[in-house]
């Protein structure tokens, strides 16, 4: 079973890191990093300004490393493709966009196109978070890509200049992406996010999840689009059904601030459904989410773009995340990870924009 238990109490560094000199190279390297999210309020109605709640789950992380390539050629390593740039298959679209994206901010930010912005780029990316599975891997892989090539390049890009270089990735990953899963991804804890901003969020009681993946891959382009079209055909209904997410999802912020759990989980399940109204549900996915019932859980839901990807899960305690774990796997998931949101107060920090 492929269970990985991650405490979000550590907070991911957002910045990459300077570049250093690499013995193994002798040249410079700088770093950066990100980490998947899980979505457990506001997938889709989010893109229709509803609000939209987060968690980081840190045990699934991307990692870039940026060099300057020797050969004067720009070169792309990742599990997806290793080779040139210039000769990446189309799947390579996202990555290829944040490195462009990302020596873009950084040539515009130092003012000037010539110099290190425009110097050949060797980029590497490692990342643990599946791809296609609805829990942020090209927001996270393109996080990681930017701090990275500004880190290689001794840029100092603003918080806004990072996002939005991100931003530029996700729009080639699934057209027009609401920002949630860019901030997600670098957050250092669970956040509540509407209309581009970012607010860390007050949580009482640690959360104890379950991600199960439904081994089917999820389509969030598509996904999209579809909503987009029901909403065109039903604009009533389907504002209807986004008010609803949005009213779950503060029910959900402060339930949370009040450490009740209990209605959080009612809330994801009822998401769910309401999900599955949208059009964006997946039988893979009920059949987790029923399990999940089965077996007590607090709540289940699909999350992110859906059609596919992974199920969320809240759980009573440690404990009770492991057996929901063991029972999700005979019932047919791909992969389970469970990952605990501690308990945090984070007021007085300041929206991040
Ligand atoms: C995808 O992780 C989340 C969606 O709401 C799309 C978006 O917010 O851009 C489906």
């Amino acid at each position: 079973m492929n269970t990985i238990t991650s405490a979000l109490e550590r907070p991911v560094p957002s910045a990459g890191t300077p570049a250093a000199d690499d013995p193994a190279a002798g040249l410079a390297v700088g770093t950066g990093r990100a980490q998947a999210k899980a979505i457990l309020f506001g997938e889709h109605s989010v893109v229709y300004g509803a609000p939209a709640l987060a968690v980081p789950v840190a045990a699934l992380p991307a990692e870039a490393e940026a060099s300057f390539a020797a050969d004067g050629v720009d070169r792309l390593y990742s599990a997806l493709y290793n080779g040139r740039l210039d000769r990446a298959p189309e799947r390579t679209l996202p990555t290829v966009t944040a490195i462009t994206a990302a020596r873009a901010a950084v040539g515009a930010t130092a003012g000037t196109t010539t110099g290190a912005a425009q110097r050949p780029l060797q980029v590497r990316v490692r990342s643990r978070i599946p791809a296609e599975r609805g829990l942020g891997s090209s927001a996270a892989v393109a996080a990681a890509i930017v701090d990275a090539v500004a880190a290689l390049t001794g840029v100092t890009l603003t918080g806004g200049e990072r996002h939005d270089a991100v931003q530029t990735a996700e729009r080639a990953a699934h057209g027009t992406p609401s920002g949630l899963d860019a901030r997600a991804v670098r957050a250092a804890g669970p956040i509540r996010f509407q209309d581009g901003a970012a607010v860390p969020l007050l949580v009482a009681a640690p959360l104890h999840l379950v991600i199960a993946d439904s081994g089917v891959r999820g389509r969030t382009r598509e996904a999209v689009q579809g909503v987009r079209e029901r909403r065109e055909a039903d604009r009533d209904g389907i504002d209807r059904i986004v008010g609803a997410l949005g009213e779950l999802c503060d029910l959900a912020v402060d339930a949370l601030a009040e450490g009740d759990t209990a209605t959080v989980g009612a809330a994801m399940t009822e998401a769910h459904a309401l999900l599955n109204a949208l059009g964006v549900g997946d039988p893979a996915l009920d059949h987790l989410v029923s399990v999940a019932a089965a077996h007590e859980a607090l709540g289940a839901k699909l999350t992110g773009g859906g059609r596919g990807g992974c199920a969320l899960i809240l759980a009573a305690d440690a404990d009770h995340a492991a057996t929901l774990s063991g029972a999700l796997h005979e019932a047919g998931a791909a992969a389970v990870w469970t990952t605990m949101v501690a308990a945090t107060d984070p007021r007085g920090e300041a929206p991040a924009r």
